[in-house]
């Protein structure tokens, strides 16, 4: 396993990569003025509506929302991971990826995969030889679980005792920090011991199939009762999904993976001949875990208890979708009898009966106007009005395309409406001011600042003025956390921006900034002052607003009026 992709080399890379050539490889492209055009590659249309920009270094569909960089293109239209992408790019440059060895800075993880190798090894091991091992295998065996299954799964074993990890795979201290960076043995009051122990034992695989971490299922009743690895480097719980790589082994193009919330479903389920389930690992399910299943998949269809806990989990998981919902991807909810789990009802019911129960399960547009009209008195006006106001911030997070035209359509059918709701693809909050007061074609100060900065990140070196980051606003820290990134790193490009955010959801909301269209650019840091400037100049009437009508309520402490007398006198300025 090679190192770490350095990220200057990353950025190095985009900056001699002409994505105009990248793309040009794979799709005909037209010359129209400055960008290039064709037939968007990521959903089916007779005009184009995917554009290339040469100066951006950015693709955009106005159809489907799709866009990126070239990275970003080649893993989406090559499904290429992202090292892939980089080898891939870098190979048609004639350069060589370096990568971080053991003394650079970047971490060497071999041999944490291999320890973590080792000791999924080892528990499979003692399910078989173990002297305890017979309690494991009835347990296995009393939920259903057959050799075959617990084979394809790995699953494992870790007999009673505290130091079977150290006495088996080694004592010494280059073992004892390999089994403590990968989060096997505790260390407490200076003695170190086994974290798993008596349990059975789920690996966690990756999408490559390397172990990265493990849950353990007591054999009983008691607490708690699945302990999982902790964090990582190699184990994040809000990437990885039990099963994936399994689900991938069995069938390379699912027509769709199923979410479910534990390690039992997705095997108990796999013994029913339903291969294609994944686990969130004790967590609510992330935009990593769709950008990973949405590469593997074009439907997810989500799996939720009927209780009330699994609603509101549902809920969850249907807001972090909607930004990644873009054409020729689809999301469903299935919703379980009240009490029964994946495990429990389809050992009830059979893999038929639950096969019926998914193709059932209700459409990700179903589900959220069924949600929000319970909400409302459906046959009063206002009630309807009401259902536009709580449809129209939800709407308003998916990306451009086809999908959210419907969704707007369904919306204004059940409201009888024929105004559009939702007005420019993607604009974050409601409009307060007339737009004639906002330079930039009506696009918030907070938006266009953070899409300035993208486009021309040399913006952020000149000196800033302050008060707008005291700002209560969505979009304020990342704001500010990009501001930091381009202070440190004068001249990183945009495409070295965008790429180097950790969560999809920003990156995608970067990139699509990215190549909002801002109008006239030759005076962008200026533009740029002139509204972090506007945005701070709010910030101070917003705060002395609050102020003012507090001392209404009551008084001001001695801290609260000095602020007020500052403010009063900057505002007036
Ligand atoms: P559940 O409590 O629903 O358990 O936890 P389950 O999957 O039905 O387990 P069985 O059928 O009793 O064996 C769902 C998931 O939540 C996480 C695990 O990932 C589990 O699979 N969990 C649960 C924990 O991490 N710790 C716990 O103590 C319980
Ligand atoms: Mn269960």
């Amino acid at each position: 396993m090679p190192g770490a992709i350095p990220q200057h080399f990353i950025d190095e890379l985009l900056a001699r990569t002409d994505i105009v050539d990248v793309i040009g490889r794979r799709v005909p492209l037209k010359k129209a003025g400055r960008e290039f055009q064709a037939c968007c590659p990521f959903h089916s249309e007779k005009t184009p509506s995917f554009t290339v920009s040469p100066t951006k270094q950015f693709y955009h569909c106005f159809g489907c929302g799709a866009h990126g960089t070239a990275l970003g293109f080649l893993m989406e239209y090559d499904r290429l991971s992202f090292p892939e992408a980089v080898e891939e790019l870098a190979a048609s440059q004639g350069l060589e990826v370096p990568h971080e060895a053991a003394f650079a800075q970047g971490p060497d993880h071999r041999p944490l995969y291999e320890i973590l190798e080792q000791a999924g090894k080892l528990y499979e091991r003692q399910l078989r030889q173990h002297k305890d091992a017979p309690r494991a295998v009835d347990y296995l065996r009393g939920r259903g679980v057959s050799g075959e299954i617990a084979a394809t799964y790995r699953l494992g074993y870790a007999p009673p005792g505290w130091d079977q990890l150290l006495s088996t795979l080694g004592s010494d201290d280059a073992h004892v920090r390999q089994l403590a960076d990968a989060g096997l043995i505790t260390e407490q009051d200076g003695k170190r011991y086994d974290r798993l122990r008596d349990r059975i034992i789920f690996p966690i695989r990756d999408t490559r199939g390397r172990i990265v971490g493990f849950g353990g299922r007591l054999l009983g009743d008691g607490k708690p009762k699945y302990l999982n690895s902790p964090e990582t480097p190699v184990f994040h719980k809000g990437r990885e999904l039990y099963g994936l790589y399994e689900a991938r082994q069995a069938d390379g193009h699912p027509k769709h993976l199923l979410v479910v919330e534990g390690y039992m479903d997705v095997v108990a389920l796999a013994q029913f001949g339903i291969l294609n389930a994944v686990a969130t690992l004790g967590t609510a399910t992330t935009s990593d875990h769709l950008e990973k299943l949405y590469r593997a998949t074009p439907e997810v269809v989500f799996c939720f208890d009927g209780d009330r806990a699994g609603r509101d989990a549902a809920w969850k998981a249907l807001q972090t979708a909607l930004p990644l919902m873009r054409d020729g991807r689809q999301a469903r909810f299935l919703f379980l009898p009240d009490g029964e789990d994946p495990d429990s009802l389809v050992r009830k019911i059979g893999a038929e009966a639950f096969a019926g129960e998914i193709a059932s399960a209700l459409p990700l547009s179903t589900y959220l106007f069924e949600q929000l009209s319970a909400q409302v008195d459906m046959q009063s006006i206002d009630g309807r009005a009401r259902l536009g106001e709580l449809a129209r911030p939800l709407l308003e997070r998916l990306p451009g395309g086809m999908f959210r035209d419907m969704m707007q359509q369904a919306l204004h059918e059940r409201i009888g409406l024929n105004a559009p709701v939702v007005s420019e693809p993607a604009a974050p909050q409601p409009r307060r001011r007339p737009p004639a007061q906002r330079p930039g074609g009506g696009i918030p100060p907070i938006r266009r600042a953070v899409a300035l900065l993208v486009q021309c990140p040399d913006v952020a070196t000149q000196e800033l003025p302050g008060g707008w980051e005291r700002m209560n606003a969505p979009g304020i820290e990342l704001l500010s956390r990009l501001i930091d990134t381009v202070k440190a790193q004068p001249g990183i490009s945009s495409a070295a921006i965008v790429e180097r955010w950790e969560d999809a959801e920003t990156r995608q909301l970067l990139a699509r900034l990215a190549v909002l269209e801002l109008g006239v650019l030759d005076d962008s840091a200026e533009q740029f002052r002139g509204t972090l400037l506007r945005l701070s100049q709010q910030q101070r009437r917003d705060e002395c607003d609050a102020l003012l009508s507090k001392s209404r309520e009551e008084p001001l402490s001695r801290e609260e009026k000095q602020r007020l007398t500052e403010l009063l006198r900057a505002t007036d300025a």
